[in-house]
């Protein structure tokens, strides 16, 4: 068993070193977040992610998980130093990459023996180059170091099962020893490892990031292209993602993407190419689409009601997706902020993520206590976050608190004819109102592809049902 450090315990960070120290590896985290690391020392885990609480309590109870603010403490004695500081946007799109730099020094300082430093954090290509080289500068005598890029590709929500069963596993490193240890180290996991050089490995992750935003980007055009023809984008997808080559996933139309990651990740990559003399085009297109798409809320609204200002608008959902507490770029938060700008009044309720919608959103935003209360007397909802407990609510009595039976439902969660039938005003993104031959279908012969309204899937149909 290996003795790691990492270095940052935000998101990735935290679930990366309680995984591995579950794996059985001694672990010590490091932050400069004092609050944060008190916190943790006492149990507490700061982030919401499904499975992190049990395992950061039971890993330290069997002393093999530690939290400190010292740099000592973590590096001098570790075999693999992991770095996963944020490297959040600058001005212009690019990467900030002060907390890397800011590790580094203390890396320089700390250092005492061979230690392989692998880094997790998103970073422009050439990065791993820039760390090794900073590193051996500020230390003034030579030191035997590796570096190792290592991206992560976990998803929020899901951090924990990703560590432990991801689709593969990229190591990029100049030293081969230094690769072949990392590798080995994510042996257990059992999934494809990548081993290549450096800059590949940084480039993979942008890539991957970017491939994924412009899915995104792509079915919110063909949503749009559908409401003007009549088409549903939901099904859309369906038929499309059956295809292997295409694949279903990130075909789900709404109101963009979001989150500390694509934002961020699709413009850094695009100033890294701008830098470099060559101008992105579909890297920019995928942006401007992207921005767009929380316009359409308030275009759809205006159109049910008009002028906003004074209009009591209900937002259901703030993270950025389900199941996570991060409200980084959540589009419900560019929502709100147009709304309150209109003059709205806006209620709303998130089963997690409100402690963090209220540093940043403005003071006037009413937080509720669950989803009724949003409702109550509102003029219209905006379903922003796709909660699962949001499938589950009692749309009648939903309906009959509201002054007006508006939805607009930004993440296509609900049937629009079930939706009609209820007596709503429903508007979902890339689905034409006189487009309901899914439910035609499925009323008349009920089988083919059957829609199910409690999970609001498609589902395929058994061939023998046909
Ligand atoms: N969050 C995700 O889903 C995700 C997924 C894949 C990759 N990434 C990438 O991983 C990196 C980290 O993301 P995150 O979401 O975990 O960030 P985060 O903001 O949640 O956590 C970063 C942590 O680093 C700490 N920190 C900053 N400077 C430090 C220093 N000098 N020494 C020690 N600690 C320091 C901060 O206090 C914070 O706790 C980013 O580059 C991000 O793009 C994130």
């Amino acid at each position: 068993m290996s003795k790691i450090c990492v270095i940052g315990t935000g998101y990735v960070g935290l679930v990366t070193g309680t995984c591995f120290s579950e794996l059985g590896h001694s672990v010590v985290c490091v932050d400069i977040d004092e609050e944060k690391i008190e916190d943790l020392n006492r149990g507490i885990v700061p982030i919401y992610e499904p499975g992190l609480e049990e395992m950061v309590i039971s890993n330290r109870a069997r002393g093999r998980l530690h939290f400190t603010t010292g740099y000592e403490e973590g590096i001098s004695d570790a075999d693999f130093v992991f770095i996963t500081v944020g490297t959040p946007p600058n001005q212009d799109g690019s990467a900030d990459l002060r907390q890397m730099e800011g590790v580094a020094s203390r890396i320089a300082q700390v250092l005492r023996k061979y230690t392989i430093v692998v880094n997790k954090s998103t970073v422009p290509v050439g990065t791993a180059e820039w760390l090794t080289h900073y590193i051996q500068e500020r230390r003034g005598q030579p030191v035997e170091l590796a570096v190792v890029s290592n991206p992560e590709f976990l998803r929020e929500g899901v951090a924990v099962s990703d560590f432990f069963s991801p689709s593969r596993v990229v190591v990029g490193s100049s030293n081969g020893n230094a690769a072949l240890a990392v590798a080995k180290l994510h042996a257990p996991l059992g999934c494809p490892i990548v081993v290549t050089d450096c800059r590949t490995s940084e480039m993979i992750k942008y890539a991957s990031n970017a491939f994924l935003a412009t899915k995104i980007s792509f079915i919110n055009e063909i949503a749009h292209i559908c409401e003007k023809v009549g088409a549903d984008v939901c099904q859309v997808a369906e038929g499309m993602g059956r295809d292997a080559r295409i694949g279903r996933s990130f075909l789900d139309a709404g109101l963009g993407y979001g989150g500390s990651c694509f934002p961020k990740d699709v413009q850094a990559l695009a100033q890294l190419a701008e830098g470099n003399g060559f101008h992105p085009q579909l890297l920019c297109t995928v942006m401007t689409i992207n921005h767009d798409q929380c316009k359409l809320v308030i275009k759809k609204l205006q159109s049910s009601l008009g002028d906003l200002s004074g209009r009591s608008i209900g937002v259901l959902g703030l993270a950025f997706k389900p199941d996570t507490d991060d409200v980084r770029e959540a589009p419900a938060l560019t929502v709100i902020r147009m709304l309150i700008q209109l003059g709205a009044r806006v209620r709303t309720y998130d089963p997690h993520a409100m402690a963090n919608a209220r540093k940043v959103l403005p003071s006037e935003v009413e937080y509720c206590e669950d989803p009724y209360q949003v409702s109550a007397g509102s003029d219209a909802l905006v379903v922003a976050t796709e909660w699962e407990q949001f499938r589950r609510l009692d749309l009648e009595r939903m309906r009959s608190q509201m002054a007006r039976p508006v939805v607009i439902d930004g993440r296509n969660m609900f049937d629009p004819a079930a939706m009609e039938r209820l007596g709503f005003v429903y508007h979902g993104v890339g689905r034409c109102a006189q487009n309901r031959t899914s439910e035609a279908w499925r009323e008349s012969s009920g089988v083919l592809v059957a829609y199910g309204e409690e999970n609001n899937a498609w589902r395929g149909a058994q061939p023998d049902a046909l």
